[in-house]
């Protein structure tokens, strides 16, 4: 009875945002890279992979630091206690799977019916055209996952040294990670504006 109680407070303490999934996606990813053999299924579509891992993932990296001026002078925010580094090293680890996922063949742009944000902008295609630019070299796009791994890792890196300006740098890498992506395959008429 006491080992189920054990148990029952372990289970309850694992967070529905926990990066396992995404982990045994990814490994099982390495496992095989033949689509007919037993292997990574892609089940979620670009669009939700989006939506429920890599935005909300960077949004909550990137809100982490920030400074905001009030009457009263700056406010700086800052991860400052053991527990912030340990849920921030969370979110680095789950959006480095994440570029896995995205690097894994075979995922649909959006399930049917779905409309992706920005669908009424001229300058965004349509999901039909980017799922062929996505077909017509699958490895160009799981380039651009890896740069987001990639940026996540630094982002990673900068927290496990609790280094604050490290993980503001990793911030805007991963920014470009994301826009150099987004260009190239969802708004690739939207010009940045020259400064
Ligand atoms: C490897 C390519 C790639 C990378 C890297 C990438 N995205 Fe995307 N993203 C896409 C594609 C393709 C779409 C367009 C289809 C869609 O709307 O889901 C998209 C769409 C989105 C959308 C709109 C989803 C919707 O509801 O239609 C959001 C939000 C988004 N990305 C956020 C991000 C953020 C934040 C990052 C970086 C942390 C990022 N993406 C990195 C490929 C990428």
């Amino acid at each position: 009875m006491a080992v189920m109680a054990i148990s029952l407070t372990a289970c309850s303490r694992s967070t529905p945002s926990s990066a396992a999934p995404a982990s045994a996606a990814a490994s099982a990813a390495s496992a095989s890279n033949n689509a007919n053999t037993a292997g990574p299924k892609p089940l979620a579509s670009i669009q939700e992979l989006m939506q429920s891992i890599v935005d909300p993932t960077a949004d909550a990296l990137w809100d982490s630091v920030s400074t905001t001026v009030t009457a009263q002078g700056e406010e700086d925010k800052r991860p400052r206690t053991p527990e912030e580094w340990r849920q921030l090293r969370h979110l680095a680890i789950t959006l480095s799977e994440a570029g896995n996922l995205l690097a894994i063949r075979g995922r649909n742009v959006a399930h049917a019916g779905q409309q992706l944000e920005d669908h009424h902008v001229d300058a965004t295609l349509k999901a039909d055209d980017i799922q062929r630019r996505i077909d017509a070299d699958p490895q160009a796009f799981a380039a651009f996952a890896l740069a987001l791994q990639v940026a996540a890792g630094e982002s990673l890196a900068a927290i496990d040294k609790q280094d604050v300006e490290a993980l503001i740098r990793a911030g805007s890498q991963l920014d470009q990670a994301c826009e150099a992506c987004h260009q190239r395959y969802w708004y690739p008429g939207d010009r940045v504006p020259t400064q």
